[in-house]
């Protein structure tokens, strides 16, 4: 029988056991659920509400089950209804009666809350060191490459030339600002709850203060009601799992162009690629597009936990243990994603001549071109329609600006002359960029101190 069959003459039938029971996935918080109870039962019993002798020995019985855990000798029960349960159900079968004295003034409904709250403090703290790790690796190839020129875009048209550093060091300020948003989050998650009891507290006098200190929590929450209905930090995790999915899969994309065969800007390793089962000439970026598609699934935990929560009264809810699995996927594939591309583009090779040929191609000096007569004195408009003919006529002809014979400039312009070679040079062009946050290689070297300090590296 179940810990609540008082109320009850059968037992759950099997199958609402199995549906029921959330012990399949939230075995993950034994951890948690034992340091909580043990913090518990010291308040419990500085409070008086319990003697020293039964919280010692309900202490000793928890590090015993924790022990027993840990070196496999401990199995959980499936048919357990969740983790909490079993727990307790444990620490009765080994100490006998002080065992049922631990749920005093305490619920299931403040002992979850309390239990994921910790459960994620601890989370957020391991990805954050897998994004930095990250970090660190796009820095690191972003020093190899301050000037390795290659054409930025948009619309996926070769535009303007910047660095392959530049580039690098954009997806480093998605990464940082992740960061942020994480260290943003985890101020919510750490409020400690428990003490809310079942929803209204509790006649017992608990000293909620000392038992969130000694699970170091910074906070206690201030309403019993939201103590235990409140799931927006796990929103909040899962709204910035997603954005930071959003950035991988975003370079995870260009990634997957960059090594086409139309791109060739960068060649995975053999050891982070992939083959075909039946074309022996292909080499497929897998990883990259499962991070792509894994995005699709995380943003499926996110909603996951926006709709259940969007019609729960106050407070809990049974529909709220939905929050595990959605949680503690999108942890999961989050954390799989970044380490598996870490060395993915660690180990990738750039090629450098390749950006290079493509800078060279595509016209991406115009802007500088039509500046060179803006500074000559002809309005950016009528600069901007000269160049336009001037490549037009280099479309027509097959061949680029830097080609062009200085006659020829003249026919469109008298005010070109031979020091226009040198305007649109590529790394000319590239280093007079040199603007705060620009593609200069001065620039970039400057951002990447900046990001090395904010990483404390
Ligand atoms: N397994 C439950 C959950 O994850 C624990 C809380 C259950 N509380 C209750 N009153 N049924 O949400």
């Amino acid at each position: 029988m179940p810990m609540w069959e008082g109320r009850f003459s059968k037992k759950l039938d099997e199958r609402t056991n199995d549906f029921n029971s959330s012990i399949k996935f939230d075995h993950r918080m034994y951890k948690q659920d034992i340091k909580g109870s043990i913090a518990h039962s010291k308040m419990l019993s500085k409070q008086g509400i319990i003697k020293e002798e039964e919280s010692k020995s309900i202490i000793e019985g928890l590090n015993g089950i924790l022990e027993d855990i840990e070196n496999g000798k401990l199995e959980f029960d499936p048919n357990a209804e969740d983790i909490h349960m079993f727990i307790e159900a444990e620490l009765t079968k080994r100490i006998g009666d002080n065992g049922k004295k631990l749920h005093t003034a305490r619920s299931r409904n403040d002992q979850v809350a309390l239990d994921i709250r910790m459960y994620l403090k601890e989370e957020v703290e391991e990805l954050k060191k897998n994004l930095k790790k990250l970090i660190h690796t796009f820095i690191k190839k972003a020093e190899e490459n301050t000037h390795t020129i290659m054409p930025g875009y948009t619309h996926m048209q070769r535009a303007q030339p910047v660095t392959f550093a530049h580039h690098l060091m954009a997806y480093v300020q998605m990464f940082l600002r992740d960061l942020e948003r994480l260290n943003e989050t985890y101020k919510r998650i750490d409020v400690c709850p428990i003490g809310s009891c079942a929803l209204a507290g509790t006649t017992y006098p608990l000293d909620r203060e000392f038992e969130a200190n000694e699970l170091g929590f910074s906070k206690i929450t201030d309403n019993s009601l939201d103590g235990v209905s409140d799931r927006d930090f796990i929103i909040e995790l899962l709204s910035d799992i997603s954005i930071i999915m959003m950035h991988l899969s975003r370079i995870s994309e260009e990634i997957i162009l960059w090594c086409s065969w139309e791109f060739k800007f960068i060649e995975l390793d053999d050891s982070f690629s992939t083959g075909s089962s039946i074309m022996p000439q292909k080499k497929n970026p897998d990883i990259t597009e499962l991070i792509r598609g894994k995005t699709g699934r995380v943003y499926g935990d996110l909603f996951t936990m926006l709709t259940v929560m969007k019609g729960t009264p106050l407070a809990y809810n049974k529909d709220m243990q939905e929050d595990k699995e959605a949680i503690f996927d999108a942890l999961d594939t989050v954390n799989l994603c970044i380490t598996t591309l870490d060395p993915l583009v660690e180990t990738m090779t750039v090629k450098k001549d390749n950006m290079r040929k493509a800078a060279a191609e595509g016209f991406i000096n115009a802007t500088d071109c039509a500046d060179y007569l803006t500074v000559k004195g002809i309005p950016f408009r009528d600069a901007y329609k000269i160049v336009g003919n001037l490549v037009k006529y280099c479309i027509e002809n097959n061949t680029i600006l830097e080609n062009l014979d200085i006659s020829i400039y003249k026919n469109f312009s008298d005010v070109f002359d031979k020091d226009i070679y040198d305007a649109i040079d590529l790394v000319n062009c590239v280093n007079r960029r040199n603007v705060l946050g620009g593609p200069a290689a001065e620039q970039v070297i400057k951002q990447i101190e900046l990001a090395k300090s904010k990483l404390n590296i």
